[in-house]
C-alpha cells in the first residue's frame, strides 16, 4: 500500500501549472489561485499565460516544453524568478492521432513524446533534488484513459501517457520514504480543446464518445469541475486521483502487478 503523506496546503504555496495556456492546465491555474498559491504558469502562447498571470496575480513563464534547449535549466530559472517551487502540475500534452494509413507526422512525434513524456520526467529530474534538500514538494503528472485502455488513433499519445504514467507509479515507490509526494492524476473526458481536436481529427473517437455519452458511464466535465476535483484530491492527500472517481476502479486493476512486488520488496530499500 502507498502511505499517504500529509495534504497539500494550498494557502502561500507557491505552484507551477505546465499548459496553463487553455484547458485544464488554465482551470487549475485559477483553482490553486483561488485556494490561496502562487501560480507560475508556463506554455507557450504568451498572450494567455499573461492575461491570466495579471488576473491572479501568477507569473508567466512561456516555454516550449517540447525543446530540449527550453527545458534544460527551466526549474532553477522558475525558481530564480518566483522562488522555491511547493507543487509541480506537469499537465501540458499534446494530442496526436494515428490512422493505419496516416501516422502522426514525424515532427508531431517529436513534440508530443517530448512534451507528455520527456517534459515531465526531465522537470522531476531537475526538481527531486532540490525538494529533497528543502524537505517538502509535490510532484504531479498527468495520465488519460487512453494510457490503460488500448484506443486505435491513440496508439502514440496513450503510449506517451502510458510511459507518464508507468513513470510516476514507479517514481512514487522511489520516493515512498522521502518528503516529496509524488501524485497521479487520471482524467476521462473534459471538455477542452484537445477533446474537441480528438473528435474532430478521429471520427472512430467521436463514435466512441457518443456511445459513452449514451449509456451514461462516463460524463464530460468541464475544465472547472475537473480542475476542482483535482485540487480536493490533492488537498486530501490522495496519491492518485481518478477525475471522474467512477474510473478509478481501472486504475486499481493497472497497479495489481506493481503492489505484488510491493510485497516482494518489503524490507528492501531503493
Ligand atoms: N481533455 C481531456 O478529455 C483529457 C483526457 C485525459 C487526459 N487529459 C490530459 O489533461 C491535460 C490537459 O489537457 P487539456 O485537455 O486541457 O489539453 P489542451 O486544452 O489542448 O491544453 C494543452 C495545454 O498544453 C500546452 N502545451 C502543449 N504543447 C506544449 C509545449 N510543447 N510546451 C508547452 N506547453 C504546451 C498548451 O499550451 P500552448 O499551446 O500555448 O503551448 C495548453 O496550455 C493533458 O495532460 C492531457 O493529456 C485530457
Amino acid at each position: 500500500m502507498i502511505r499517504r503523506k500529509r495534504g497539500f496546503q494550498f494557502s502561500g504555496a507557491h505552484v507551477v501549472v505546465t499548459g496553463a495556456s487553455r484547458g485544464i492546465g488554465h482551470a487549475l491555474a485559477r483553482e490553486f489561485a483561488g485556494r490561496g498559491s502562487r501560480v507560475t504558469l508556463v506554455a507557450r502562447s504568451e498572450r494567455p499565460l499573461q492575461v491570466l498571470a495579471d488576473s491572479i496575480g501568477g507569473t508567466a513563464m512561456r516555454s516550449d516544453l517540447s525543446d530540449v534547449n527550453e527545458v534544460r535549466g527551466l526549474v532553477a530559472r522558475i525558481e530564480d524568478a518566483a522562488g522555491p517551487i511547493d507543487m509541480l502540475f506537469n499537465g501540458a500534452a499534446q494530442l496526436l492521432i494515428d490512422r493505419p494509413r496516416e501516422r502522426a507526422s514525424a515532427t508531431d512525434l517529436v513534440c508530443g513524446v517530448m512534451t507528455n513524456t520527456y517534459a515531465p520526467m526531465e522537470l522531476t529530474r531537475q526538481l527531486v533534488p532540490r525538494m529533497l534538500a528543502r524537505g517538502t514538494g509535490t510532484i504531479v503528472n498527468v495520465t488519460s484513459l487512453a494510457s490503460i485502455v488500448a484506443v486505435p488513433t491513440l496508439s502514440t499519445y496513450g503510449g506517451t501517457k502510458a510511459a507518464a504514467g508507468h513513470f510516476t507509479s514507479a517514481l512514487q515507490r522511489e520516493m515512498r520514504r522521502t518528503p516529496v509526494r509524488v501524485v497521479l492524476v487520471q482524467f476521462g473526458q473534459v471538455e477542452t480543446d484537445l477533446a474537441a481536436d480528438s473528435h474532430r481529427r478521429s471520427p472512430l473517437l467521436a463514435a466512441v464518445a457518443d456511445r459513452i455519452a449514451k449509456i451514461g458511464f462516463m460524463p464530460e466535465l468541464t475544465p472547472e469541475q475537473a480542475a476542482s476535483s483535482v485540487a480536493d484530491g490533492l488537498a486530501c492527500g490522495r496519491s492518485t486521483v481518478v477525475v471522474p472517481r467512477r474510473l478509478a476502479p481501472l486504475h486499481h486493476m493497472r497497479e495489481i502487478p506493481s503492489l505484488i512486488n510491493d510485497l516482494v520488496l518489503i524490507g528492501l530499500r531503493p
